[in-house]
């Protein structure tokens, strides 16, 4: 019992001090599904406390099955999920395999398959030019607000309690909706730049309205580990960012490191 009551403590001791260092993830493109005892070797290599972002939804309009079955072999027994990434269905074509085109429609599937699984998770939506986007930057700029919106608003409604994020490069934002458009700079940054560094500046050119990226994936495609090897892996580094609003992965982790602690008292409460 009293292990219980230490344990809760060191718990509400640590967890929010724990964030205050830069740290790191892995994201899997999920062309295969990894074991459990994969992923946590993965996440060995790279440190202690880690995260895990893995694809759920592709620019063809289907669900990323593999990366639905990596994310619940790499959530934890205490219901902490990790993050998860959307490639929108936005091509010139207009061929969504589910059929659904808009921002929000899109959004509103991916929330109710993520609700069915149990998934907890802090969205991101990918933003990259090698995905047919149209040339029509306006559009595209609404297509994005359309799907963060419906977040957003479902989010409020109490039917999501994520958050999101955009993932994007430079050079993709420019090229996708304009680098000086701002319209999205509320939310969190996941920024792209295969520079090798291990941090959140070096390289960094400002765009899109952010100042400074909250994620950076700092090395992509990196098939040679002694955890599956060929499998490719992405390598991520994150830290402290501005947080504007609820949505923000910062806030999410506070309500993720809260449930944690409500489930430890719970625990102790019912041996007491
Ligand atoms: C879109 O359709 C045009 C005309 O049929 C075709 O040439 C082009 O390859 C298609 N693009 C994509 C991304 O499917
Ligand atoms: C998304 O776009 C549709 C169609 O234009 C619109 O009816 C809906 O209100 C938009 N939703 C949000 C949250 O912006
Ligand atoms: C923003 O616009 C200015 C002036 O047109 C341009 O020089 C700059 O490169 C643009 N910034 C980005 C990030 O595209």
């Amino acid at each position: 019992m009293k292990k219980q009551l230490l344990g809760l403590l060191l718990l509400a001791f640590f967890l929010p001090i724990q964030s205050q260092h830069g740290l790191g993830a892995i994201d899997i493109p999920a062309t295969s599904i990894l074991t459990d005892d994969q992923i946590n070797c993965l996440l060995n290599n790279i440190g202690d406390d880690d995260e895990v972002i893995a694809q759920v939804y592709t620019k063809d309009g289907e669900f990323n099955e593999n990366g639905i079955q990596n994310l619940i072999h790499a959530n934890d027994d205490d219901g902490q999920w990790p993050a998860a990434y959307v490639t929108p269905c936005r091509n010139a074509n207009n061929t969504c395999k589910n059929g659904l085109m808009s921002g929000a429609d899109q959004a509103m599937t991916v929330i109710n398959r993520l609700n069915q699984e149990n998934m907890v998770v802090f969205m991101f939506l990918e933003i990259k030019k090698g995905n047919n986007w149209p040339a029509d930057q306006l559009g595209n700029r609404d297509f994005i607000l359309n799907f963060t919106n419906t977040v957003k608003d479902a989010f409020t409604k109490g039917i999501f309690t994520g958050g999101v994020g955009i993932y994007t490069s430079y050079n993709d934002w420019a090229q996708v909706v304009g680098g000086n458009w701002t319209g999205a700079s509320d939310m969190d940054l996941w920024w792209v730049k295969w520079n090798g560094k291990q941090d959140l500046y070096t390289d960094f050119t400002p765009f899109g309205g952010w100042t400074a990226p909250c994620f950076h994936q700092y090395a992509g495609n990196v098939i040679n580990n002694n955890c599956a090897n060929g499998v490719p892996v992405n390598y991520d580094y994150y830290d402290e960012c501005d947080c504007q609003d609820e949505v923000c992965f910062k806030e999410f982790k506070k309500r993720q490191a809260q449930k944690k602690v409500d489930k430890l008292q719970h625990k102790y409460d019912r041996r007491h």
